[in-house]
């Protein structure tokens, strides 16, 4: 690994927020990190982090629905792309905030904004 990848990997905060178990694959998990609300997404065995909150009148993405890479806002049906956070389907136009996501064994983590 290059000097500043590893620089890079340890500036920043992983929390643990679930494990694999706890989101089967096409399933969404509500979890909050530093108070502030994610919808974890596991995608064909790859997971996702999304803030949980869609951009169009801030109902809880979590509540959706995934259908592939594309998750559903369940109250006036906005789509995102979970894996980059772009917005697919009206009625938001704005883009989701995405979180870098690891895993650690069967530990799910997310890197926390330390701004
Ligand atoms: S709140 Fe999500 S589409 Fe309106």
């Amino acid at each position: 690994m290059a000097e500043g990848t590893e620089h890079e990997a340890t500036s920043k905060r992983f929390v643990r927020v679930a494990s694999r178990a706890e989101v089967p694959r096409g399933t969404i998990k509500s979890v909050y990190v530093d108070g502030e609300p994610i919808a974890v997404c596991n995608l064909d065995g790859t997971f996702y982090a999304v803030h949980d909150e869609c951009t169009h009148e801030c109902f809880p993405l979590s509540e959706g629905r995934l259908e592939g890479e594309v998750l559903e806002c369940m109250l006036h049906g906005a789509q995102f792309d979970v894996r980059t956070g772009q917005v697919l389907g009206p009625p938001a136009y704005e883009a989701v905030k995405t979180y870098e996501v690891r895993l650690d064994g069967e530990d799910i983590l997310i890197a926390a904004d330390d701004e």
